[in-house]
């Protein structure tokens, strides 16, 4: 496919980049009014413009991957290109219906929500889209299935997707820094706390992944009755450590609405 991705900031680099590297046979341009920012991609083959009409009548995907505020003027200059093309929308908070409305019909409308973890071939992608646009929908699923794995959920869903998935990776990330600093409080140096932590973590999700059980099953598996591990979780516990995750997470839910 010719891939058109228009927004190149964190996450349009991230797909732009991960895409290149993890698929074959695609074609890739990218789009900001700034492209200097983004010269790194030039070298995987990534056509960049300031221009989002650039190309575009030869792709067959577009990707809008821009702030919310920034959809309006998008689409303005871009929906008379985009007749029989297929649209896919990593927007916040845009509706399938409302994205229907602005483009005036003529194509496929696909709701992504990527995270950044596309440029390592590691997305969590949830897709929703109505049963019109299934073909399409199956072949932009198909596309980030090869940067990760990808999920067909209700709409309804998309913004507890958005919380779970793309806010998840900061959520991660923080786990992994703050193992990272318990590390060096015994004894690491930094750089080996955070290699041991990250890949720990790598390490967990893969078995959770792979084993499709439930994670307390795994951690039977590293508790000794009376060991070290169970008395770290329990008072991590004691300290709010899940109660904290889930209350951040419906907080972040509720951000959003
Ligand atoms: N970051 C994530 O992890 C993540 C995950 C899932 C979904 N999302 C969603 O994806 C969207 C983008 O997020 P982001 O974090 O990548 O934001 P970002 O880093 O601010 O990227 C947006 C990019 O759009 C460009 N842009 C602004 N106006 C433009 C225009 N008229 N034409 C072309 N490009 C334009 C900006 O570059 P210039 O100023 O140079 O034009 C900027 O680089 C948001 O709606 C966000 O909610 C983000």
């Amino acid at each position: 496919m010719n891939i058109h991705i228009i927004g190149g900031g964190n996450l349009g680099t991230a797909l732009a980049i991960g895409i290149a590297n993890f698929t074959k046979g695609n074609k890739i341009t990218v789009t900001r009014r700034n492209i200097n920012h983004i010269r790194h991609l030039e070298p995987l083959g990534i056509k960049l413009s300031t221009d989002n009409k650039a190309g575009i009548e030869d792709s067959e995907l577009i990707i809008l991957s821009i702030k919310p505020y920034q959809v309006n003027g998008v689409l303005d200059e871009i929906s008379a290109f985009c007749k029989g093309k297929i649209v896919a929308s990593a927007v916040t908070g845009l509706s399938l219906e409302e994205l229907h409305h602005k483009m005036n019909g003529g194509c496929s409308i696909i709701r992504i929500m990527p995270n950044i973890a596309a440029q390592f071939g590691e997305s969590a992608t949830c897709l929703a889209y109505a049963t019109a646009d299934d073909k399409s929908g199956d072949k932009v699923s198909n596309l980030f299935n090869q940067v990760g794995s990808a999920v067909r959920i209700e709409e309804k869903l998309m913004d507890a997707a958005t919380v779970l998935g793309a806010c998840g990776t900061a959520y991660a990330l923080r786990y992994i820094r703050a193992s990272m600093q318990a590390g060096i409080e015994i004894g690491f140096d930094a750089a080996t706390a955070l290699t041991i932590a990250s890949q720990t973590a790598k390490g967990a999700a893969k078995m959770a992944l792979e084993e499709n059980v439930h994670p307390e099953q795994l951690i039977d598996r590293v508790t000794t009755p009376q060991g070290c591990t169970i008395v770290g979780l329990n008072e991590m516990e004691h300290q709010g450590f899940s109660s904290a995750l889930i209350r951040g997470i419906k907080t972040s839910l509720e951000k959003i609405k």
